[in-house]
Formats: structure tokens, C-alpha cells, sequence
């Protein structure tokens, strides 16, 4: 009697601990749920990292990574949209990349999450132009509004001193991560007749040019490079049934001169104002910056070295042009929105920890429950 207890007893344990081992991948709708990572004596290189061994994070990139209008404005009765400070606001704490905002939902605060002392994040908001004032809000925020590739040196020549000033970093030794994601004013510029700086060899040279630089100028470093997606769906996703079907769009997008088709997103992106190959021609660039920033990948894997390596996480397959209406800023129907912001975080993250092969690049769609993942002690940054 006592002996077949013991046995159910064993098959019980046996059954729980198989759960606890299923369990241990695990997912949750907030990065608070995830289990702090146990203690140990430190990576032994750049292919051991955790989260909780980044002490700094950084970004480059365009009005994206800065967190242009991602409120969005509210301008209640009788309000006027453009004339309300919001809709030219950066708001650099919440940025998907690099937003330290306290409950934001960002990549920083997931790596913040198991490690409370890591440095760089962006913390509040400023106007949109100002960011050498706004070193304070912006810290290793290094994004600037309208960047283009050709940017990035620029972005660097801030990023690489800030970085060394900020206290508590120790510059040789501490890891860093860096997150770049630039090409939609590339994408946008390119109906434009002056537009050498944006074909694809050229948005490949700029590109290659930043890393180059970060790979020389800073030690122990991860550079994780976000590929582009297609900006012409934003076009679809607000213009294309406007007049037809949807009040609700004109109300939300907030169309300028009381002429439905002049949303702010036509100022904004110059191949808007186009043709739809113009847009189709978008596309096709979007996917040669992406494949040549594979390439670059490719490149900078074979020179990883003890404290330098990079990740491609692609972005072509996530779909714009399904992004529901409140996903995108109210103010220009252009910028992603806090939920888009939320969304794309939680896919880079969980790109973290699947190797270069397992990266999705299937369609993916907007999922407003996109779970975001927790690292057990046995998972690592993946750079194979
Ligand atoms: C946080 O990171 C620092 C620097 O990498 C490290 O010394 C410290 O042990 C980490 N703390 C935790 C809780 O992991
Ligand atoms: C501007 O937008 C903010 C954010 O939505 C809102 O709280 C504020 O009331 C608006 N101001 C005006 C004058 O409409
Ligand atoms: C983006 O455009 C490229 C080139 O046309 C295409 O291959 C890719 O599937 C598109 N992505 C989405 C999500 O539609």
C-alpha cells in the first residue's frame, strides 16, 4: 500500500518536473512576470551574454528611434491637432528600442528588467530638433528625426563621447548593446531627384561605414542591426479606401485644407505624393536595403572577434500595411504609435535569443498580444 503510494508519488514528480521543464520556456504578457535570471560569476565572451550582462544600451536611427508623436494628440473640443506641442514631440522614453520610461514597453526596460543597473536608456520627451540640448532626456537615444543612413556618422560623433562620459559605464569593459534601425526616409527620399544618397549601394556604404565604427571605437560591444520594412504600407493602411469607406479614417488622420487625401503623411513622405509604382518601387528598395544589410551581417559574423559581434533581426516580413488605425500616431498617420512601438519591441526581443536561422521571416502581423519571452539561465544572446 505504502510502496504504490510512493510510486504514484514518484510518477507525480516525474510529470511535474516534465511540466517544469516545458514550463521553463516561457512566455508572458509582461516582462515583469519573467523570472529573474540566478546569479553567477559573468560571461566568459561575447557568445555568453544574458540580459542581465549588458550594463549599456544605445541606438541609432530616425524619427522612429526618437519616438516622434507616439502619443499622439488628443486635442478634445474645439482643439486644433498642429497647433497642440504633442504633435512635435519627441517622445524618446518610449521609444520601442531605447525608451526608458518607467512601465514602458520597451527593449531597454526588458533588458533593464533582470539587470536594474544598465545605463543609456532615453528617459521623458523634448520638441523634435533639439537633441544636442537634450542630452539628458535623450542619453544614448542617438536617434535623430528625418535620418537617413548617411546620418549615422553624425549619430555616432554623439553616441561614442556621451557614452564614455556617462558615469557608472566603464567604457573598456562593461557590454553593450546597440540597436540600429534606419531606411524609411531612405525609402521616402528616393522619388526625389536627388537621391544618390539613397539607392541601395549607397544606404549599404553608410550602413557599413557605422558599424565599422562602432566595431573600432567600442570595445565589447553586440551591434543589433533591425532590417526595414515596407513604409509603403502605411499608404495602403490609411489612403487607399479613404474617400470610399472610412469616416473614421479622415476623423483620425486628421486630413489638412478639409481635402480627405491630404493627410500628413503625404508631406511627410515624399513618394506618398507619387504614383503607386512609386510605391511598388518603395518596396523593392526596402528589400534590397534589407538584403544588403544581410550581407553586412554576413560580413561583420566573420570578423566576430572576443568583444565584438553583430545580429540581424529582419523586419521586411512585418506587415505595415495590416496595421490596424490606432497602431499608428493620430498626428501624422506616418509614425508608429505607442502599440506599434510596444509590437516591434517584443519581436526584436524575442529575436535575442533564436539563432541568425531561426529569426521569423515569415509574414508576421500585428498582434496587439504578442507574448514577450523569458530567458531561462541556459539562454544567451544568439550571434551564431
Ligand atoms: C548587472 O550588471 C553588472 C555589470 O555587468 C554586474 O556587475 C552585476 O552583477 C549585474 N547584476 C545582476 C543582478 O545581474
Ligand atoms: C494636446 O494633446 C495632449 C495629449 O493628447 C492633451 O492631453 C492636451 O489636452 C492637448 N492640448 C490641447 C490644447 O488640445
Ligand atoms: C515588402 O516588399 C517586398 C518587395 O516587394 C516583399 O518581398 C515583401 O514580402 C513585402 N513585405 C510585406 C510584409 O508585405
Amino acid at each position: 500500500m505504502f510502496g504504490k503510494n510512493s510510486k504514484i508519488v514518484g510518477l507525480f514528480i516525474l510529470v511535474l518536473s516534465v511540466f517544469v521543464q516545458l514550463g521553463s520556456a516561457l512566455s508572458t504578457s509582461s516582462i515583469d512576470d519573467c523570472p529573474q535570471l540566478p546569479a553567477r560569476s559573468g560571461p566568459t565572451g561575447v557568445n555568453d551574454l544574458r540580459p542581465d550582462d549588458i550594463k549599456v544600451m544605445a541606438a541609432l536611427g530616425d524619427s522612429i528611434m526618437a519616438g516622434f508623436g507616439l502619443e499622439g494628440i488628443n486635442d478634445g473640443d474645439g482643439g486644433s491637432g498642429l497647433l497642440n506641442l504633442s504633435s512635435i514631440t519627441e517622445f524618446r522614453g518610449k521609444s520601442w528600442g531605447i525608451g526608458g520610461d518607467k512601465g514602458a514597453v520597451t527593449l531597454a526596460n526588458f533588458v533593464k528588467h533582470f539587470n536594474s543597473s544598465l545605463e543609456g536608456p532615453a528617459v521623458g520627451k523634448h520638441l523634435i530638433f533639439l537633441c544636442k540640448e537634450h542630452a539628458d532626456i535623450d542619453i544614448l537615444n542617438s536617434a535623430i528625426s528625418g535620418g537617413i543612413a548617411k546620418t549615422l556618422n553624425a549619430e555616432l560623433d554623439y553616441l561614442i563621447p556621451q557614452m564614455k562620459e556617462l558615469p557608472n559605464v566603464n567604457f573598456e569593459n562593461d557590454w553593450k548593446l546597440i540597436t540600429i534601425q534606419i531606411g524609411s526616409n531612405d525609402q521616402c527620399s528616393s522619388c526625389s531627384d536627388n537621391n544618390a544618397d539613397v539607392t541601395a549601394d549607397a544606404y549599404a556604404g553608410y550602413v557599413d561605414a557605422a558599424i565599422e565604427r562602432i566595431r573600432d571605437e567600442i570595445p565589447r560591444v553586440i551591434v543589433n542591426i533591425v532590417g526595414t520594412f515596407n513604409v509603403s504600407g502605411v499608404y495602403e493602411s490609411t489612403m487607399e479606401d479613404l474617400y470610399i469607406e472610412s469616416l473614421i479614417r479622415q476623423e483620425y488622420c486628421r486630413p489638412l485644407f478639409d481635402q480627405p487625401d491630404w493627410i500628413l503623411n503625404r508631406i511627410l513622405c515624399e513618394c506618398f505624393r507619387g504614383t503607386e509604382q512609386d510605391r511598388a518601387n518603395m518596396d523593392t528598395l526596402s528589400a534590397q536595403y534589407s538584403a544588403k544589410l544581410h550581407e553586412i551581417y554576413q560580413k561583420y559574423n566573420a570578423q566576430q572577434s572576443d568583444g565584438f559581434a553583430i545580429t540581424f533581426n529582419p523586419a521586411l516580413n512585418l506587415n505595415i500595411g495590416e496595421l490596424p488605425l490606432e497602431a499608428l500616431s493620430n498626428i501624422d498617420c506616418f509614425h508608429p504609435g505607442v502599440r506599434a512601438h510596444e509590437w516591434i519591441s517584443k519581436i526584436v526581443w524575442n529575436n535575442l535569443f533564436k539563432p541568425q536561422a531561426e529569426k521569423p521571416t515569415a509574414i508576421q502581423n500585428y498582434n496587439e498580444n504578442e507574448q514577450i519571452y523569458c530567458p531561462n539561465e541556459n539562454d544567451r544572446i544568439r550571434i551564431d
